[in-house]
């Protein structure tokens, strides 16, 4: 089933639940495309990247404070440049291009794996690669698919209607994530409020407070394991050795706080905006119901159609000569790279408007590319696996409870997502 069903109707109509505005407000747009922009509708890119789009690989686009930095959108040269050492992701570079005024002082703190340059994040890299290869995940299978029966018993206990975000989208990862590491989910209201706040402010003085409270968490939860020994990956990292000798403890408060929220939040997205776009595409639903792909494939798709993480950053360290786009990126010049433009190149993913169970999207870019490739995407591809079969066997009538156009979706410069998700069954 190949057919989309997103018709110029549709769009217009959800178009009409996004802020009218791109997130930048003082650039002049005759100068560069604004970047990031808010999505009109929540699975497909905004419709102010179309300059963007015009058969180059990389465009000149301006951040919130008018700052000109290069945009990758081109599927070759997206994977070049993010194999490529020149371009680092220390956050805490002053040239460092922040997506946000609210990252300014956050964009000043180490932040591990994501934040770290080789040879130094290869080290960090080889200690936790263990805990996340596919033989681990398919050992923690059974606990997800525990998990995620739990939670749809309760559900369906107290709906329909039901707000699947808070109810089944946001829990499952989080409590995997919870388990995975040793963080009591008991805890979750408080580390999820920060992680919200992290990720999306409102300002830069929330985002510093937010992580000061995470850091201050999970720094005293390590220090309890210490002397009281649990069973989870923070455990494993104070208590087995190491090469290099014992992990110190600032940066196992930094692991915890990078996998505690890339854990939890980027999965949620993915189940809320999946569920949000196989409700919003009935045609492709009908065949992944009747068995015409399996949910394993239609979750590759579905990573490549909403590219949830939409505008990675990285600064140039020395010049980098494009030959193929005809420009040098300077040093110091910001690049971003926009997942939902390279995962739509159409010389990789013909007719890439189209949910198409048929294609092969496995190389889709939504978990980047090169070293910083996503740690956890064999846990991410578990938990979507098993959530999203399972939601949809269990409530086969599941639906949306109220128009489509007024649920309202996540802000261009953040994680793509819904922020609510009202359903019924
Ligand atoms: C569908 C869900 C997910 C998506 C779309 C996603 C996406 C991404 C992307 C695009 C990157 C690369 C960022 C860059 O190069 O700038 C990344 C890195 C990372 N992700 Fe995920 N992610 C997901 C789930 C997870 C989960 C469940 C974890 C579990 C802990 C996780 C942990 C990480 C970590 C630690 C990194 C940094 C890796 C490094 O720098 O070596 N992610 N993710």
């Amino acid at each position: 089933m190949t057919e989309s069903t997103t018709d110029p109707t549709t769009r217009q109509a959800l178009d009409s639940t996004a802020p009218a505005a791109a997130t930048a407000t003082a650039i002049d747009p005759t100068l560069a495309t604004p970047f990031p922009q808010d999505r009109g509708c929540p699975y497909h890119p905004p419709a102010g990247y179309a300059p963007l789009r015009e058969g180059r690989p990389l465009s000149r686009v301006a951040l919130f404070d008018g700052r000109p930095v290069w945009a990758v959108t081109g599927h070759a040269l997206a994977r070049r440049l993010l194999a490529d050492p020149r371009l680092s992701t220390d956050r805490t570079h002053p040239d460092f291009p922040a997506p946000a005024p609210r990252f300014a002082n956050a964009n000043r703190r180490r932040v591990a794996l994501l934040g770290v340059d080789d040879p130094e994040h290869n080290t960090q890299r080889r200690m936790l690669i263990p805990a996340f290869s596919v033989k681990r995940i398919n050992a923690l299978r059974p606990r997800i698919q525990e998990t995620v029966d739990r939670l749809l018993d309760a559900m369906e206990r107290q709906g329909p209607p039901a707000e699947l975000v808070s109810a089944f989208a946001l829990p499952v990862p989080s409590m995997v994530i919870c388990s995975l590491l040793g963080v009591p989910y008991a805890d979750h209201e408080f580390f999820e409020e920060r992680s919200r706040r992290l990720l999306r402010g409102p300002g830069a003085a929330d985002v510093d407070r937010a992580l000061d409270e995470l850091e201050e968490y999970l720094g005293a939860l390590i220090d309890r394991k210490g002397t009281e020994p649990g069973d989870g990956l923070l455990d494993e990292l104070i208590h087995r050795d190491h090469p290099g000798g014992p992990v110190d403890r600032e940066e196992l408060v930094s692991f915890a706080v990078i996998l505690l929220i890339a854990g939890h939040e980027t999965t949620a997205n993915m189940i809320s905006l999946g569920t949000f776009t196989l409700l919003r595409h009935p045609e492709q639903l009908a065949a992944l119901r009747a068995g015409g792909t399996t949910t394993a494939v239609a979750v590759e798709e579905l990573l490549r159609f909403l590219s949830i993480a939409d505008g990675l950053q990285r600064l140039a360290t020395e010049d980098i000569e494009v030959p193929d786009a005809g420009v040098t990126i300077r040093k110091g010049e910001g690049v971003v790279f926009s997942t939902s433009l390279i995962n739509r190149d159409d010389g990789v993913f013909p007719r890439p408007e189209t949910l198409d169970w048929e294609r092969p999207a496995r190389h889709h870019l939504a978990f980047g590319f090169g070293v910083h490739q996503c740690l956890g995407q064999n846990l991410a591809r578990a938990e979507l696996d098993i959530a999203m079969r399972t939601l949809f066997e269990r409530l086969p009538g599941l639906r949306l409870a109220v128009p489509a156009q007024e649920i309202p979706h996540k802000p261009g410069d953040t994680i793509q997502g819904m922020l609510e998700l009202p359903v019924a069954w």
